[in-house]
């Protein structure tokens, strides 16, 4: 197969339609945060699960940036089969030589190109004028696009650029041979708003924006990463660069189990689907964890502790006679369960439905005398397990028993 008449912008169009792409990069924005590095091995089995977790395409790496990314990303390109697995380079020869020579054994492969076009980027980072941005950027499309299957083009700091121009860069792109164009809020700046208005503006005056899918990166510093994601989508992205767990530089990137939850909790709204596998979206998130030992923060939406837990009474209440009244989405749906904690703030129906479970008979006078005791150790620690309800029942039956022992005659 020769990458060179693989990479035709056909191939992208033919399937773009009501389908976002995800486009997972855990293993390149991601593992570039502080704290998350990854080694080869670990990126491996990640990329095994991102595969059974039915993302369209893995960016493995930037081969350029270490020997051991380069490895990685080489190994992960030869082992998976399914998804297209795509590897970042610099507009510079060097970078793309490697990328291509270390996504060679990928039954589909991508060269990920990225260059900065906003003004201050233009000026303080590369010194550059705006046409000799635009000829970098053809010259680096052509080198690449012989190098892979697709060609990717990423303008850094897209959103900070002027449109007219972001334009200009993009249409060049596309007669080059790119057939995905990726506008990244590099620095997390901007709003739903402003995204949709440019993605709008994109579509509309790219020469060629018909052949090519456009993409949304979007980073989280004013915590808009998700929002900003899905406002592209309703404005005509077909691909959206993700972490799981939102894992990325500085605040991270947008959170791969939002966007795809969002997509799929509002379907009616998005009209859109993706090929991920819901279920495998919690285990994803702790392998992630756990290669990476760093705890996910249990507020996290989808994947955190307490995003299926109800602790006070009132929601236990609630969730007991109808699940709908406090969660919007099935806890298998991705792989998690509810759980009823049981804290302070929790009640008496809470506490006997979990009596009940474990297998105790409730009366009305064991769980008033049971409840009494709950609520003490309650003060005393923050979550009561089914050890501990064990232990104040076990209580319970010998005060029972001792009574009735006293009160025969
Ligand atoms: O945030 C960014 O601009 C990037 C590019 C390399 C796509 O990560
Ligand atoms: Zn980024």
């Amino acid at each position: 197969m020769n990458p060179a008449n693989q990479g035709s912008t056909e191939s992208v169009e033919s399937d773009v339609g009501g389908r976002v792409r995800i486009f997972d990069t855990t293993l390149r924005d991601g593992e570039q945060a502080p704290g998350f590095s990854m080694d080869r091995r670990a990126k491996l089995r990640m990329a095994h699960a991102l595969e059974a977790l039915g993302v369209d395409i893995i960016e493995a790496g930037f081969p350029q940036a270490s020997p051991d990314d380069f490895a990685a990303v080489a190994e992960i390109a030869r082992t998976l089969t399914t998804p297209t697995i795509a590897a970042l380079a610099r507009c510079q020869p060097a970078d793309i030589d490697s990328a291509g020579k270390a996504l060679q054994g990928a039954r589909h492969s991508r060269i990920h190109l990225f260059l900065s076009t906003s003004p201050l980027h233009r000026e303080h980072k590369l010194g550059k004028s705006k046409q000799e941005v635009i000829d970098i950027a053809a010259t680096a499309i052509l080198r690449a696009k012989a190098l892979a299957h697709e060609v990717e083009f990423s303008a850094e700091d897209a959103l900070r650029t002027e449109p007219d121009y972001l334009a200009e860069i993009f249409s060049v792109a596309v007669e080059a041979g790119a057939c995905v164009l990726n506008a990244p809020d590099t620095v997390g700046y901007v709003t739903p708003q402003e995204i949709t208005e440019m993605f709008a503006y994109l579509r509309k005056h790219v020469r060629g924006a018909d052949r090519v899918v456009f993409s949304a990166h979007c980073h989280d510093d004013l915590g808009m990463a998700t929002a900003n994601s899905l406002a592209a989508i309703s404005a005509g992205a077909r691909q959206v660069e993700c972490t799981i767990n939102g894992i990325g530089e500085r605040a991270g990137n947008a959170a791969l189990e939002e966007i795809v939850m969002a997509l799929h909790t509002r379907r009616p709204l998005f009209k859109v689907d993706t090929g991920i596998v819901t279920e495998r979206l919690f285990p994803t998130s702790r392998l992630l964890a756990e290669v990476t030992n760093q705890a996910v923060p249990r507020n996290k939406a989808i994947v955190g502790d307490n995003a299926f837990a109800h602790e006070s009474g009132i929601h236990q209440h609630g969730m007991l006679k109808h699940r709908g009244t406090y969660e919007i989405m099935r806890p298998q749906d991705v792989g998690a369960k509810t759980s009823l904690v049981l804290g302070k703030h929790s009640g008496r129906h809470a506490l006997r439905q979990r009596l009940v479970e474990l297998e105790y008979q409730v009366d009305e006078a064991t769980l008033d005398a049971v409840f009494d005791s709950f609520k003490t150790l309650t003060d005393k620690q923050r979550s009561v397990t089914n050890d501990d309800l064990c232990s104040l029942m076990a209580m319970h039956q010998n005060n029972t028993a001792t009574a009735a022992v006293a009160l025969s005659p």
